[in-house]
């Protein structure tokens, strides 16, 4: 295992502590050995193993298992959608749903391999930025790990639910007054002045290793097979290419077979990547004053915009835009015609799949998984002001 650095591929040692390439700035990946794995690794040996994160133990860069810091994340479930399917013209969809992981989000997944990486570097305190999900988890998985946890957040624009998480957590929040584009240039700031506090944004590697478990995990609930498209919301845009390093581990190493086209969604107040891979550029020009009922997903420089448009290019696969307005009447049709309850970033991949099949760009008989990568009850105030009054007009007799 090693550490590489996505734009000039310079390597360094696994156990190297820094978060960018010293070199060149670039965003850096860690690699494994997959030819050595191909040789060691069968499917009926994960056969053999509970869902979980750590089923894929194999894939993830952890030294020490007795370090691990589980609440037992992963294995949630994928559920055929065929009433929503039939709606927006999917013979065959699925949605991940992410909301059942231990905090409501996919953020567990990458938290419980980046903390136990924190407990194997010996610090003391984990800190992030965020726009409400990450701060939730990392303030979870520190507290279960007896670390100390700093978040800052922007003040105003986080869920109710997941400020709630973090703050009973027990972690020590700091709102300040800016987007979360500047949230995170004032946590990077700091973990690089005080060496003792240890960086958890998905610009960690580190994380990006657990979350690649969606895509294995898709892989492995489909017996094996690979969907056509997986549709992933973009925020800062870790989560589409860890799906994607997945899926591309699993076909390396002979587990299965080719890798799905990766459709990226992003709100059209905050769509950096989107406009970059519609233009054909490999750069994108980020986005002064990202706007969006998606609070999750509202954001404008997103860090990892290299390795997201990597993704989706590697993959075959192409990005979308979708409004306010749009989402929410996604939510809502996730929601009552299938009963699964997301926040409105999650539904924008359902609003985005609508869009592309309109466009032609998705056909009838693509096999679909849409990644829901957060619960609905993190944003209960958004989800009552979108439900409408009840339209019950009955009367219970005496
Ligand atoms: N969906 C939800 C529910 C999120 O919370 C996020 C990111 C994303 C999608 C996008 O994932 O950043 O890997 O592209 N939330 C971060 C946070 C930014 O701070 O909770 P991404």
């Amino acid at each position: 295992m090693w550490l590489e650095c996505i734009e000039c591929h310079h390597k360094f040692d696994i156990a190297s502590r820094f978060y960018t390439c010293p070199k060149c700035g670039g965003l850096l990946e860690v690699e494994l050995d997959l030819g050595a794995l191909r040789k060691k690794l069968r499917k009926r040996d994960l056969n053999s193993r509970p869902p979980s994160v750590w089923k894929y133990r194999d894939f993830i860069p952890v030294m020490d298992d007795s370090k691990i810091v589980s609440l037992n994340e992963g294995g949630t479930p994928l559920i055929r959608c065929d009433r929503l399917g039939k709606e927006i013209g999917i013979r065959e969809l699925y949605v991940k749903f992410e909301g059942a992981n231990p905090t409501g989000s996919f953020k567990d997944r990458g938290m419980t391999v980046g903390v136990t990486k924190a407990l194997e570097l010996g610090v003391k305190t984990v800190a992030c930025a965020s726009t409400g999900n990450t701060s939730a988890s990392l303030a979870a998985y520190a507290a279960r790990a007896g670390l100390r946890c700093i978040v800052i957040l922007p003040k105003g624009k986080v869920a109710l639910g997941k400020l709630a998480q973090a703050l009973i957590y027990g972690a020590k929040v700091v709102a300040i007054n800016g987007n979360f584009d500047e949230a995170l240039i004032m946590v990077r700031k700091l973990c690089e002045q005080r060496g003792d506090i240890y960086l958890l944004n998905s610009l960690n590697p580190f994380r990006l290793q657990g979350q690649k478990s969606i895509g294995y995990e898709i892989a492995d609930q489909l017996s094996w097979k690979i969907p056509d498209k997986v549709v992933v919301p973009m925020g800062n845009c870790a989560n589409i290419w860890a799906i994607y390093k997945g899926f591309f581990e699993f076909d390396a190493t002979g587990i299965t077979k080719g890798i799905p086209q990766m459709v990226g969604v992003q709100a059209s107040g905050a769509s950096p990547i989107v406009e970059a891979i519609k233009q054909g550029l490999e750069t994108f020009e980020p986005v002064e004053k990202p706007e969006t009922i998606a609070t999750a997903i509202r954001i404008g420089n997103p860090v990892n915009g290299p390795k997201a448009i990597r993704a989706i290019r590697s993959s075959g696969g192409t990005a979308e835009s979708v409004s306010d307005r749009e989402i929410i009447k996604a939510q809502k049709l996730l929601a009552q015609l299938e009963g699964i309850g997301v926040e409105p970033a999650s539904a924008s991949t359902i609003a985005g799949l609508r869009k592309l099949v309109r466009q032609r760009e998705v056909k009838r008989d693509d096999v679909v998984v849409c990644v829901t990568t957060g619960h609905l009850l993190k944003d209960p105030e958004e989800a009552i002001k979108v439900a409408g009054p009840s339209k019950w007009a009955g009367r219970v007799k005496s």
